[in-house]
């Protein structure tokens, strides 16, 4: 049984889609508490298809994940998800907005999921777009906002209900190097 200081732990895991041959084979990972682990390769090698694997979004062929000492592998889809609200952020490399929501609702939307109060949420969400730069764009619409714009409040929806992990894939792609070093 791993520790819950052990936030991130993978062992044997293999992972592929269908029918190809797998992306990842035997893969082990161990990631303590107040880590931050950069992940680097080619594109295609499967960067994005791991951080799904380790999120417990897409289930491994083989192998075990274990998110804060709990094995996300043997739950039950339902089980899995909500663990993931509760303790985890994830940053999609396209950001991922629901087109037909505004800003201010996609950050606090995890509330629902994670069980708490979405109002309660809504100071640190206004605190927290206020801080990466898109505080005036609350009641926009993605549709109506720019690339970086959207991989912000994309981040600010990842950080809102304060989660344990944050898996951010590629978060700062559409950024000026000022806005992604900040
Ligand atoms: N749903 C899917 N079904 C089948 N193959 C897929 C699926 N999603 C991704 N792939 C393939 O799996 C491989 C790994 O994709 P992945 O998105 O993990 O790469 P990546 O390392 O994140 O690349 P990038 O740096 O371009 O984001 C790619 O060859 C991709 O075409
Ligand atoms: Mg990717």
């Amino acid at each position: 049984m791993s520790s819950s200081a052990e936030l991130v732990r993978a062992v044997d895991l293999t992972v592929g889609y269908g029918r190809h041959a797998p992306l990842l084979r035997d893969f082990h990972l161990s990631v303590s508490a107040n880590t931050i682990l950069a992940l680097t390769g080619a594109s295609g090698v499967g960067k994005s298809t791991l951080l799904y694997a380790l999120a417990g979004m897409i289930p491994p062929r083989e192998g075990s994940v274990d998110l804060l000492g709990a094995r996300i592998t043997a739950f039950s889809e339902r089980a899995r998800s909500r663990h993931r609200a509760r303790h985890i952020g994830f940053v999609f490399q396209d950001s991922m907005l629901d087109p037909a929501r505004r800003t201010l609702d996609l950050v606090t939307e995890t509330a629902i999921y994670a069980g708490v109060d979405r109002r309660s949420l809504l100071p640190r969400a206004h605190e927290l777009l206020e801080e990466l730069g898109v505080g005036e764009l609350a009641h926009r619409r993605p549709g109506q906002i720019s690339g970086g714009q959207a991989q912000r409040i994309a981040l600010a929806r990842a950080l809102a209900t304060a989660p344990r992990i944050v898996f951010a894939d590629e978060p700062t792609a559409n950024l000026d190097p000022a806005s992604a070093t900040s």
